[in-house]
């Protein structure tokens, strides 16, 4: 039982990239709480590989492929009545600001922004429909601080986080009983900010601004993320389930709480 807030079991609730890391053991964390769970991944491949894991700790999820940009997948969700969408589907790019492609920027911003909101819009329509429901944005910290490096993603992050209060603001002016609430994790090992992190060096030739600097840079990233990443990703799925069973969620959750302290430090202090 939430009693922050009150806590609503039992729920129908739908994850996007839940192929891996946050997502997919978010996923198995809420079924095991009883909530019936519709996990959707970028790939048929991962759909598959998803399902064989559901078989083999005899979980129950539904399972889908479900790319966020692709229009006919996002019709999907027409049919359903969900209680919960959780956006975490995302996909990372670093690089100076200086000098990245901002074709890069855009495309990033396709699946982190534009068709997350545009399968938010999707759901909200049943969910105002019905007076009831919750969405919950899958941000970052690195939406809350600019990261020098990983800008392209940090910038879609702030971009989320903002959608996120600024939705929540609009839909408790309609009154319409639907809650919209932001995860904000700090860095978790799940192979996601090492990928992200190496995209740019694909690209950083002699070219580049920071040519002289890029072994140093690199040392310094692999430090940093050794140094910063939680080795399970249990703290960030507590909040994620925590806000999704919530009758009225607070507007952030962020895990794990060290980083979170960092983050209003950092805030406090101009960054
Ligand atoms: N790990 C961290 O330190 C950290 C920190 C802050 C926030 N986050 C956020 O947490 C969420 C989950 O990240 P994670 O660390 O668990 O990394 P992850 O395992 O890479 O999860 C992201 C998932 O989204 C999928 N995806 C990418 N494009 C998609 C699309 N168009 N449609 C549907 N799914 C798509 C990815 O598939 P592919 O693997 O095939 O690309 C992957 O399964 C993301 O929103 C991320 O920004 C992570």
């Amino acid at each position: 039982m939430n009693n922050e807030t009150g806590a609503d079991m039992g729920k129908t609730i739908l994850i996007t990239g839940a192929g891996s890391g946050i997502g997919r053991d978010a996923a198995f964390a809420l079924a095991a709480r009883g909530h019936a769970v519709i996990a959707t991944t970028f790939s048929e491949a991962q759909a598959e590989a998803l399902r064989a894991e559901c078989t083999m700790r005899r979980q129950p999820l539904q399972v889908f492929k479900l790319d966020i940009t692709d229009a006919t997948d996002r019709e999907r969700l027409r049919g359903l009545e969900l209680d919960v969408l959780i956006n975490n589907a995302a996909v990372g790019e670093s690089g100076s600001l200086a000098e990245v492609d901002v074709d890069r920027i855009r495309r990033l911003f396709e699946v982190n922004v534009f068709a997350t909101l545009e399968l938010t819009q999707l759901a909200l329509a049943g969910m105002i429909t019905r007076s009831r429901g919750t969405v919950l944005f899958i941000s970052s910290i690195a939406g809350r601080v600019p990261m020098p490096f990983l800008m392209p993603y940090s910038m879609s992050k702030f971009a989320l986080s903002a959608a996120g209060a600024g939705l929540r603001a609009e839909l408790d002016q309609l009154g319409c009983g639907v809650q919209v609430a932001l995860i904000e994790p700090g860095a978790i090992h799940t192979g996601f900010n090492q990928a992200m992190t190496a995209s740019k060096y694909a690209w950083m030739g002699p070219q580049s601004y920071f040519h002289d600097q890029a072994e140093q840079l690199k040392a310094r990233e692999a430090r940093v993320f050794k140094l910063l990443e939680a080795r399970s990703t249990d703290s960030i799925v507590r909040q994620i389930v925590k806000a999704a069973e919530a009758r009225r969620p607070r507007l952030r959750y962020v895990a794990p709480w060290i980083q979170g302290l960092f983050v209003r430090l950092a805030r406090i202090f101009g960054a």
